[in-house]
């Protein structure tokens, strides 16, 4: 549907770009013509993906702010330039918020919510704020209502809407916008990562579903491809569901319950 020269000329980084959502952005870009790098922390698993895309990869884990520098410096060294980032990489794991222990909640925070801060502020500084143009899609969630059964993750996401705000005002000056992407459930490699009980849930969350059906990783793609091209030129700070409507009529409690169940009987 889009121009298939597009993203001609256009580096773009993609995190999280070997699995799931993320590849199928780093895929879409390439199809319609960009110069593509993925980053993940798995070198190997990223390699592979890197070599079925056909695309340039440098492994880095977000939440080390020594490696997002590295990955900074490798673009500028291999591709002079970085057009695009997607803040896609993140991950966390049900649980009731009284059960979540320090670590737990560290970790999440680390990754979905300081990860996204480190990556777009080094990107901003060596790429776009010289250059005066980037672009900036974040991959959250659908927090809409909180997030029952993902306390740590709500808030990160949560976290990275707002930060989408702030920054796209701050750095509007120097042409860069910023928005984000909030997935509702979308049949990807990530579901996989959950127990077999959290599964089951996501059958009934799929025939709740207003359109009856979850999202796909090609739907996310599309409007990651949207926001970072100029049919969305005068579009910055915002957020776009893609959730088939679950953010004003999904049951929000119906995952919590699920786990309530298998922890306390
Ligand atoms: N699927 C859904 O229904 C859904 C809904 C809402 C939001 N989301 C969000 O959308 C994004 C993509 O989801 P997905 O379904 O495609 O999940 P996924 O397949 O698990 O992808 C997550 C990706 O992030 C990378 N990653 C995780 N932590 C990282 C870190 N610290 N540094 C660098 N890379 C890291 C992983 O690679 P490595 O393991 O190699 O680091 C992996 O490629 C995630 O942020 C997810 O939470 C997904």
């Amino acid at each position: 549907m889009y121009q298939k020269d597009l993203f001609k000329d256009k580096i773009v980084l993609v995190t999280g770009g070997r699995s799931g959502i993320g590849y199928a952005i780093a895929e879409q870009y390439i199809d319609l013509g960009a110069t593509v790098i993925i980053a993940s922390r798995k070198e190997e698993q990223l390699a592979e993906a890197a070599a079925a895309l056909k695309c340039d990869y440098k492994a880095c884990n977000i939440r080390n702010v020594d490696e997002v520098e590295a990955l900074a410096d490798y673009i500028k060294t291999n591709h002079s330039r970085l057009d695009i980032l997607v803040n896609n990489a993140g991950g966390q794991f049900p649980a009731p918020a009284e059960l979540i222990n320090p670590k737990g909640w560290a970790a999440v925070i680390n990754n979905n919510l300081n990860g996204t801060f480190y990556m777009s502020q080094q990107m901003a500084k060596t790429f776009f704020i010289p250059q005066k143009h980037g672009n900036i899609v974040n991959i959250i969630a659908n927090v809409f209502r909180g997030f029952p059964g993902m306390a740590h993750t709500g808030a990160a996401r949560a976290g990275v809407e707002n930060l989408t705000k702030t920054l796209a005002q701050e750095w509007a000056e120097y042409n860069i916008r910023v928005n984000a992407v909030a997935p509702g459930i979308i049949e990807s490699s990530g579901l996989e990562t959950y127990p077999d009980q959290i599964k089951a849930f996501f059958d009934e969350a799929r025939k709740a579903n207003l359109m009856k059906r979850f999202g796909t990783v090609k739907e996310v793609a599309n409007t990651v491809m949207f926001y970072s091209c100029p049919l969305s030129a005068y579009t910055s700070g915002t957020t776009l569901y893609v959730d088939g409507l679950d953010h004003l009529a999904g049951n929000g409690m119906a995952m919590y319950a699920t786990m309530k169940k298998m922890i306390y009987g």
